[in-house]
């Protein structure tokens, strides 16, 4: 019997008494579908096997997944932004088993961990601004925005939170108050009182809140997530100095947009907007260790943590634990080291090069916008009344109909995995990992030229598909 490890005071672990993790797998990993049927979410699943999504994934590498029968598919999903250093990079992966080989002394909750504060360091050194100099770690993004709320309304002693109409920040409840969206938002009120909408982008309506006086803080996605909405070069510049003559905090929002996916460390930098508070989460996990982190100015933080006896007065059990420090401490190497940031600078110009002339070849597509890795494909109406017609059908069964229609092709055809911006929209948004290459631009391109192309072409199997699709939308909608 090999001994792998022993503890003192329990058995040792051998082979016979390990879990099996990858045995466990091989014998009963195709039974995923029927699991999460029965016991998780059956809609999911109906919503995979519908557009035909219900692959069997077994390995994931860089921005590529790996089917049973080991072909290539090209994932411009990255799971919502998190793999920006592409999946199981060996850097992250090799500090988190050193980390588990070490032993630490993890969570000791009466004592602070040395990884959290080297992070904390690490996070204010290559913060937007100066006037960061606190952190505070959460195990989520939107936990990041709950304690947002928080610090904002602790430090200003007022209650109302503006944010903007199309805002995502995350499904709990403080941050579902902010949520733009009807779809997310339904069935869940009543929301957290004093939250008030405001419409992106538009700075004389901004000011016509704040005016009042009374509110704690304003916050905003620099890039909306939903849409991939660019505001104007002014909007966030303006909005924190409007924030700052009105007495309420700045907050932006860079779980998604943070940690070089949009060419820049934040993207606060493309229009040097400075925070009051600033979110990251999302891509600071190397993908694997959920993590998020609040950045906030000191005497913010110092008004919520004022004396001892409120020294965990906002705390979280798992907020600093050592795997979670470690991915960050991780993920900033890498992407320092890979030059990762100015990769995906690089990379999204050249991906907007090879697609805006879209516009003008493809009578479906309206725009194409990104910074960085983060780039939008819009549709709309078209001019050509036959064209026309088809899409008012799909739009009549469903507004997500259209995307989906290109979607499901790129999967089935292409091997390009990628998702509709927001629901009931006409973008699609493309999220890869920072370290895709010139083949993988090529492969996503081309895999786009083709998809699109065909969908201006009726009759043709792709309108054969959006019958199909605006059928099943009608019989659900029933
Ligand atoms: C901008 C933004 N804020 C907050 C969140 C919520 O993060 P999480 O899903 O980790 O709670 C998201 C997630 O997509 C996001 O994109």
């Amino acid at each position: 019997m090999q001994t792998v490890d022993t503890i003192p005071g329990t058995p040792p672990v051998s082979d016979e008494n390990i879990l099996d993790i990858q045995d466990l797998l091989a014998r009963r990993g195709s039974e995923k579908y029927r699991l999460h049927e029965r016991y998780v979410n059956p809609q999911i699943v109906r919503v995979l096997k519908t557009i035909g999504f219900d692959k069997f994934y077994v390995r994931g590498h860089g921005p590529h997944l790996f089917d049973e029968a080991d072909n290539k598919y090209l994932d411009l999903l990255s799971g919502w932004g998190v793999f920006a250093l592409g999946r199981n990079h060996p850097v992250v992966n090799r500090t988190l088993k050193d980390v588990l080989d070490a032993e630490l002394p993890n969570l000791g909750q009466m004592d602070i961990a040395p990884l959290a504060g080297l992070l904390a360091e690490e996070l204010i050194t290559v913060a937007p601004n100066p006037a960061l100099e606190r952190v505070f770690f959460t195990n989520s993004g939107t936990e990041a925005v709950e304690g947002s709320i928080k610090l904002a309304r602790a430090a200003t002693r007022k209650s109302k939170i503006v944010f903007c109409e199309g805002a995502f920040h995350g499904l709990s409840m403080g941050s579902l108050s902010l949520n733009g969206s009807v779809m997310f938002r339904e069935g869940f009120g009543p929301f957290l009182p004093g939250c008030e909408r405001v419409a992106f982008n538009d700075l004389e309506a901004l000011e016509r809140i704040l005016s009042g006086g009374d509110v704690a803080a304003f916050i905003v996605e620099p890039i909306q997530g939903k849409g991939v909405n660019i505001p104007d070069d002014e909007y966030l510049p303006e909005a924190a100095r409007l924030c700052k003559k009105y007495g309420a905090l700045f907050i932006a929002d860079e779980i998604q947009t943070g940690l070089g996916r949009t060419g820049r460390m934040w993207a606060v930098e493309h229009w040097g907007a400075e925070p009051d508070i600033l979110l990251c989460a999302k891509a600071l996990s190397g993908g694997q260790v959920p993590v998020g982190a609040i950045l906030g100015r000191r005497d913010i933080f110092d008004k919520l943590f004022s004396k001892m006896d409120r020294a965990v007065v906002h705390s979280s059990t798992f907020g600093t634990n050592n795997m979670a420090m470690a991915a960050g401490l991780a993920t900033l190497h890498v992407l320092r080291r890979e030059r990762l940031i100015e990769h995906s600078a690089e990379m999204g110009q050249k991906i907007l090069e090879d697609m805006r002339p879209f516009i003008q070849r493809y009578d479906f597509v309206k725009d194409v916008r990104g910074k960085g890795l983060m780039i939008g494909i819009e549709f709309s109406s078209p001019k050509s009344l036959k064209l026309k017609a088809a899409w008012k059908l799909l739009e009549a069964a469903n507004e997500s109909l259209f995307c989906q229609m290109i979607l499901i092709p790129l999967l089935k055809k292409h091997r390009v995995l990628a998702q509709v911006a927001a629901h009931k929209g006409h973008v699609i948004k493309i999220l890869p990992a920072l370290v895709i290459d010139d083949s993988d631009r090529e492969w996503m391109v081309s895999a786009f030229d083709d998809v699109i192309d065909s969908c201006h072409r009726i009759p043709g199997a792709v309108w054969d598909l959006g019958r199909s699709l605006a059928s099943h939308a009608r019989a659900e909608s029933r």
